[in-house]
């Protein structure tokens, strides 16, 4: 892709995003409703980064803390203190452009879905035509909501009528506005400061801008796109639950691309930044959240959420397992059913096979933990070390209250160390494997004690 200096202007952008999404019914900013677990805004400012502008200007309504956690540090947040329309938005923006004479491109952050390809060819087609406003157009789709755009005789952009104040003639026109602006900077600031309010809405619309720019006799450039989905604009709860349908599909084409097999596609859920290697099996219903990682081999069992986690090469996962942030599984471990792993470190081979919940833990190789168990639940701010793959203790704690009424079973090759401290919470009955070293206290062992605040797993000798 060439970089913006390639159009031989130097470029900025404007994201519109101070709309509080009246439609959407919500008390959370339009453009920070998350599509596959990443907001609206970042889908199109990654695409906006990723044409190296000089500048980067984002529209935020009053309350601009909310939007300030969602842009980069390189972008500049202005404020619209009142939301009088999309020509105010951008009016908002204009202090932050004083002396700027490239291009700028004006986007909607709730059509955050625009390709860097379209992007390149609105300004190309700005930059050989010597216009001073090239606008999108989309010929495809439903063009019902959105602003028609109304071609003279000659096939040039007469202007942009708004839905809500389209005739029933104009309203039969099929060719949209997606909110794509191109503008010559020099004469932005003039032209958005004769922008009127003689509408339905009582609005300064942006969509005013074609007209104004015919009266000057300025030159204007339509990009006709017949591709409607990268433009769909987000206005209702309706609106994203699509846009997720649309995404979802293509996140997961480009997964079984990369080499996952998907066992039935439609029922997986991705996130924006899932990695998954190759040769990745990912069964039903199965679905990601942000932060996820799958290393090669590994496979996914139905019905499993996911976030924030590391799956090692090899690793098996449910069926019904739940892994949340901070999880890192090594090589081959297996996580079963109704498991639910929580910022703990898993040693590679080792396994969780049922009914457990293991939190702020770290299980050494090749342990095996079996149902009931909750090796750590830290109360303070020091983490537990659960390691039973050698001859090293199987816990050693601070702070940890251990909470759990089942079976205890401590896996094969488990070595604790005979230590029971005083202010029990919890006692179950215990089995242990045959070939760990508690086998020898088990004809006098039949409880299994955990102290707190405990210095290790210990064994209460049966009276
Ligand atoms: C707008 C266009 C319409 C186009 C559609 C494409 C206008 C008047 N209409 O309509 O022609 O078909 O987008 O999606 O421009 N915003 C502000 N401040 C405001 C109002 C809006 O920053 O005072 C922002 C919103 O956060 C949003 C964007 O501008 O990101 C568009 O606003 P919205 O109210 O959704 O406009 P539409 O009715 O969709
Ligand atoms: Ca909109």
């Amino acid at each position: 892709m060439p970089p913006s200096s390639f159009y031989g202007q130097s470029l900025a952008c404007i994201i519109l995003a101070a709309g509080m999404g009246t439609r959407m019914v919500s008390r959370l900013p339009k453009v920070l409703h998350p599509v596959a677990g990443r907001p609206l805004i970042g889908w199109l400012l990654e695409t906006v980064q990723d044409l190296s502008p000089e500048k980067i200007i984002v529209v935020s309504g009053p309350d601009k803390t909310a939007l300030e956690s969602a842009i980069p540090p390189s972008a500049i947040l202005a404020v619209q203190s009142d939301r009088k329309g999309t020509g105010d938005a951008v009016r908002s923006a204009l202090p932050d452009l004083k002396d700027f004479s490239g291009d700028v491109l004006i986007l909607m952050g709730d059509a955050p879905f625009i390709s860097r390809e379209t992007l390149d060819r609105l300004l190309t087609l700005r930059r050989k035509t010597g216009a001073a406003l090239a606008v999108a157009a989309v010929e495809d789709g439903d063009p019902s909501g959105y602003g028609r755009m109304i071609l003279d005789a000659g096939g040039f952009l007469n202007r942009i009528v708004e839905d809500k104040d389209c005739t029933p003639e104009e309203k039969k026109t099929r060719l949209w506005n997606p909110g794509l602006y191109c503008v010559d900077g020099a004469r932005l600031g003039e032209w958005i400061g004769r922008i009127d309010t003689a509408n339905a809405q009582g609005e300064y619309y942006l969509t005013d801008l074609p007209k104004i720019a015919s009266a000057d006799n300025a030159k204007t450039a339509v990009l006709i796109c017949d591709k409607a989905d990268e433009f769909t604009g987000i206005n209702t709860r309706e609106h994203l639950a699509r846009a997720e349908k649309t995404i979802q599909k293509k996140l997961r084409r480009s997964a079984m691309a990369g080499g996952a097999t998907l066992v039935d596609p439609k029922t997986v859920y991705l996130s924006w930044d899932t990695k998954i290697g190759q040769d990745v099996t990912i069964g039903p219903h199965v679905v990601f959240g942000p932060g996820v990682e799958i290393a090669d081999g590994a496979e996914i069992l139905p019905f499993c959420h996911i976030e924030g986690a590391k799956i090692g090469p090899g690793a098996r996962i449910g069926p019904f397992a739940r892994l949340r942030r901070g999880t890192v599984l090594e090589d081959d471990v297996h996580i079963g059913n109704f498991v639910e792993v929580k910022n703990a470190t898993i040693g590679a081979g080792a396994k969780a096979g049922h009914l457990t919940y293991i939190g702020d833990a770290q299980i050494g190789a090749r342990s095996n933990i079996g149902a009931g168990p909750s090796p750590a639940i830290t109360t303070g701010s020091t983490s537990t070390t659960v390691s039973t793959s050698t001859k090293r203790p199987l816990a050693r704690a601070a702070n940890v209250c251990v909470a759990f009424s089942s079976d205890l079973a401590i896996g094969a090759e488990t070595h604790c160390r005979p230590e029971c401290d005083s202010s029990l919470v919890a006692t179950v009955s215990a089995t242990y494997s045959a070939t760990n070293n508690l086998a020898e206290h088990t004809e006098r062992c039949t409880s299994f004690s955990i102290s707190f605040p405990m210095q290790s797993f210990g064994h209460q000798d049966h009276p």
